[in-house]
């Protein structure tokens, strides 16, 4: 059987091209049983799960439970409002504390970039990154890949445009990485105050024009202003954002193409991109998060084989 290079899900830069294979090659079984009428298999049935979310979330952690749930682990859910973390504990201790409970895998949201390397190199379990603070989202950028795959075949040579908020959000970096190890090309696009200084070194162009974007795209990823993350203003207003980088149908209709379109939620309608193209048959967005139990099933059965 083939495995992965990695024994963590930590970030997509940890991943290479045949792990990237594997994990959509494995996908593609799990998105078959998920739409069979009986949709759950005995794949990790003596395997036990921890959730652990320090942060907010709707789909990842439903997604993630419900993937579980389908290869009958065995599943904990953490949540940190509700838990000792209000009390002092610290994150090594929490986690050993469940760990001692005969947990074999832990998947972590936690809002400081790195916490799930800090776990990996502090406590002897699998560690999946269910999103660090700006830094990565793997399990976002597999889904998002593997939907626009689905759609357009092969990303070899092909161009993804990733506008908005690249400097507070997870999910470009771990994109980034993704499409390029997959062989496409990528672009970002926004406010120039939300461009990370850091982002030509990573071989991805930078476009501050919307429109010239779009015409050089295959699919766009429009993500969202993520405002819990910005401690100062970054640009002078939301409707001067809305008109310079706003999805509408007015500038999708003047491409004289068909372009992907993808959100990866959740979104803020009428900001970075209208009801109108959200709802569109060009946008996959409920096609990302479909694909997102199947991903997830594929990634934990994958490490899960790694465990013993
Ligand atoms: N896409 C994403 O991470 O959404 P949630 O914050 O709802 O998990």
């Amino acid at each position: 059987m083939s495995t992965l290079t990695i024994n963590h899900l930590l970030g997509i830069k940890y991943l290479n091209s045949k792990d990237l294979k594997l994990i959509f090659e494995t996908t593609d079984h799990f998105k078959e049983v998920i739409n069979r009428k009986i949709k759950k298999v005995p794949s990790l049935r003596d395997v036990t799960i921890a959730n652990l979310f320090f942060e907010n979330s709707t789909r990842t952690k439903i997604s993630f439970e419900l993937a579980q749930k389908r290869l009958s682990a065995d599943v904990v859910n953490f949540s940190s409002s509700v838990s000792s973390v209000s009390k002092g504990e610290t994150l090594i201790d929490t986690v050993n504390n469940i760990l001692s409970m005969k947990v074999d895998m832990v998947v972590i949201r936690h809002p400081s970039p790195g916490a799930s390397v800090f776990l990996a190199n502090n406590v002897d379990s699998c560690i999946i990154n269910a999103g660090d603070g700006t830094h990565e989202h793997p399990t976002q950028a597999l889904l998002d890949a593997y939907s626009v795959k689905e759609k357009i075949g092969d990303l070899k040579n092909k161009k993804i445009l990733i506008v908005g908020d690249i400097l507070h959000s997870r999910v470009a970096l771990s994109s980034i990485y993704a499409y390029q190890k997959l062989g496409a090309y990528v672009t970002v696009c926004g406010p120039k105050s939300l461009i990370p200084k850091y982002i030509e070194s990573l071989d991805v162009k930078v476009e501050t024009d919307l429109l010239n974007g779009l015409k050089w795209c295959d699919a766009v990823n429009m993500l969202r202003i993520q405002n819990e993350r910005m401690s100062d203003s970054y640009f002078p207003s939301v409707r001067e954002y809305v008109q310079q980088f706003g999805l509408n149908k007015k500038i999708l209709d003047s491409l004289n193409k068909e372009i992907i379109i993808m959100h990866p939620g959740p979104i803020n309608r009428g900001v970075e991109i209208t009801s109108e193209v959200a709802d569109s048959d060009q946008a996959i967005i409920l096609d990302q998060v479909e694909n997102g139990v199947a991903i997830r099933m594929a990634v934990m059965y994958l490490l899960a084989s790694k465990l013993y």
